[in-house]
């Protein structure tokens, strides 16, 4: 096993990757990244141990806490979770709906504008940088026609992902379709394994993480039997 310490010296580089990388070289993303410091030096230490730190932070709690948005949300509209017990191929489109709905509460990534600009809100000069708020364009109404309702069925004719809950641009989140498999398969799961699945409490009653992290800290539910 690579020996790693982690704490300050994971996040300063030290010798983890360095040490990992020589005892066991595999062909993993990881690894490929280690190579890219080691022998084409492409990264910098520090470049690898933040790209690293990003994909294991950005990777699970990310879509953990979607799928538990998620799963709250098809449990507030019983009519609509019917459906997909009763037809659980339309799971990937609900999962659309779900991202643009409940995405993630952060805002992307700070952007630094390149030129002038002009919005119907106002001016942005050269320079400034902005942190774009993804709810609000997922919520935008000339967008998205009654973007307060949840309809598992609003993408079905529409392109698969109008919404911008991954993201624009060239930094959109890498992971998009992992995290659309990883989304559509625990929802499947649940509706073909769990049809029965209902709130058992008032939806007021569950209590919600309050940090970066967003998502339902429990939820009383049944099974059914
Ligand atoms: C439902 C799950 C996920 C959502 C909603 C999500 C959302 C996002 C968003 C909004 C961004 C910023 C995009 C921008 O600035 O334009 C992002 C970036 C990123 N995401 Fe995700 N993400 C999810 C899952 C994942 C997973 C599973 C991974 C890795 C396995 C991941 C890795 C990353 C990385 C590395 C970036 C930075 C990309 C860059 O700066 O070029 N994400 N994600």
């Amino acid at each position: 096993m690579p020996r790693c310490d982690g704490g300050p010296e994971l996040l300063t580089g030290g010798t983890a990757f360095r040490t990992f990388h020589e005892s066991k070289p595999g062909d993993d993303l990881v690894d490929l990244l280690i190579q890219a410091r080691d022998e084409d030096d492409r990264l910098s230490e520090g470049e690898l141990v933040n790209t690293v730190f990003s994909l294991i932070t950005a990777g699970h709690e990310t879509t953990a806490s979607m799928i538990a948005r998620g799963v709250f949300r098809l449990l507030l509209h019983p009519g609509q979770w019917a459906e997909l017990v009763a037809d659980p191929a339309l799971t990937a489109t609900a999962v659309e709906e779900i991202l643009r709905f409940d995405g993630p509460p952060a805002s992307a990534f700070m952007r630094r504008v390149t030129e002038d600009i002009d919005l119907p809100s106002g001016s942005l000069g050269a320079g400034t940088v902005v942190m774009p708020n993804l709810n609000a364009a997922n919520h935008d109404p000339q967008a998205f026609p009654e973007p307060g309702r949840f309809d598992i069925h609003r993408f079905v004719h529409h392109p698969p992902n109008p919404h911008v809950a991954f993201g624009y641009g060239p930094h959109r989140c890498l992971a998009a379709s992992l995290a659309r498999v990883e989304l559509t398969e625990a929802i499947r799961a649940l509706v073909t394994r769990r049809p029965a699945l209902r709130l058992t409490a008032s939806p007021e009653s569950v209590t919600w993480t309050d940090g970066l992290v967003y998502r339902p800290v429990a939820m009383q539910v049944t099974t059914g039997g």
